[in-house]
């Protein structure tokens, strides 16, 4: 029985890949390269010295994506595959609506189709649009500011109807905080496409040269500094919460929801402080502007993970700036 992976040749998908290879699981991974490089598929092979099937299939399309499912036994399904720039949802919502629920539709209809019951879905914790209190629990309000984040909100309501006359469909909800940091190898890591839209790439191509200096979207915050505080999250401990969930998926738990995230917040200059340490070199920056559609303040609560999955954070601020210096550093231009 196999575990299939779309999106799996990105940046959280190729380190899940990583651990659930190294787990011994079948792999397929399916992916059609719309932001991320084949070359990701190289360096999992060479991580892991383990196969895996692949297929280049954009998941919008369900007559290629039958293919998949017709020709291999799959037992669970973790969804990877979407359009994620908060920014660009804005300006091209369409785009975002037709890539992100097509692709999980069909998905769905194929799962029923060939009775595939496990499905784990990357969500994010922007579906709590502004909270006004910390730590975030999962039982929070949802809203959202952006039509990235109406896709993650409008998928889980539609996964919440499957599960409710479906008992037999497992789905896990996980809604990430703030992905950062790379595998220890350095061989893998996020490869954003041209200019970053988050912080940590950004920050990372200053320091490698690549980009002259970073912009601190506003100091004005009700911070400890002024600047955005956020719950950055190792990308190697959210992958080992995917490789969890589907532990429990596998015991026929029906629908699930967790945070990953670490539980502490830290501040955008925090992050600058942290990866100059990390990292020895300076990184220049300019306090500008607040972003439009930022919120304040969001940090974690994971204990419903702990005590569910088993799952904690284990790695700190000082790992996620030396493990991302470290595949920066050995990949200036990312894997081209
Ligand atoms: C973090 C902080 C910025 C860039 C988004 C999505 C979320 C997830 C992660 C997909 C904020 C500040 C950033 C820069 C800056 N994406 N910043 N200068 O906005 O918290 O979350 O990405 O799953 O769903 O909402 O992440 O890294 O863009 O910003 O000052 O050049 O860094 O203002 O305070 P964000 P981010």
């Amino acid at each position: 029985m196999s575990i299939l992976i779309t999106g799996g040749s990105g940046y959280i998908g190729s380190h899940t890949v990583v651990e659930l290879l190294s787990n011994n699981e079948d792999i397929i991974i399916v992916d059609n390269f719309s932001n991320s490089n084949k070359v990701s598929l190289d360096r999992i092979k060479q991580i892991t010295n383990k196969e895996f099937k692949f297929y280049n299939v954009d998941c919008t399309d369900e007559k290629e994506l039958e293919k998949v499912f017709k020709e291999n036994n799959i037992e669970s399904i973790i969804h990877f595959a979407a359009y994620k720039a908060v920014g660009e949802s804005v300006y091209e919502p369409l785009k975002y609506y037709i890539n992100n629920i097509n692709s999980t539709l069909n998905i769905l209809n194929l799962m029923k189709k060939y009775d595939v019951k496990n499905f784990v879905f990357s969500s994010s914790a922007t579906v709590y649009g502004n909270p006004h209190k910390f730590p975030i629990t999962e039982d929070f309000p949802l809203s959202t500011t952006n039509p990235y984040g109406a896709t993650k909100l409008m998928i889980e309501d539609i996964l919440k109807d499957i599960a409710k006359v479906d008992k037999s469909f497992n789905v896990a909800i996980l809604r990430y905080f703030n992905p950062v940091g790379a595998h220890i190898s350095g061989l893998i890591g996020e490869d954003p496409n041209g200019i970053p839209n988050n912080l940590m790439p950004y920050i990372s191509q200053v320091a490698v040269g690549n980009l002259e200096k970073l912009n601190v979207f506003g100091g004005d915050y009700d911070t400890h500094d002024g600047t955005g505080v956020r719950d950055y999250i190792h990308v190697v401990d959210l992958a080992i919460g995917h490789v969890k969930a589907l532990e429990k998926l596998r015991t026929n738990c029906g629908l699930v929801i967790y945070n990953l995230g670490t539980g502490n917040g830290y501040s955008v200059l925090d992050m600058v402080k942290a990866f100059e340490d990390a990292s020895a070199k300076k990184v220049n920056y300019q306090i500008v502007a607040r972003r439009e559609g930022d919120v304040p303040m969001c940090y974690a609560d994971s204990t419903k993970a702990n005590k569910e999955l088993g799952w904690k954070a284990k790695f700190g601020l000082k790992e996620m700036c030396e493990d991302t210096w470290r595949w920066q550093s050995k990949n200036p231009n990312g894997y081209r």
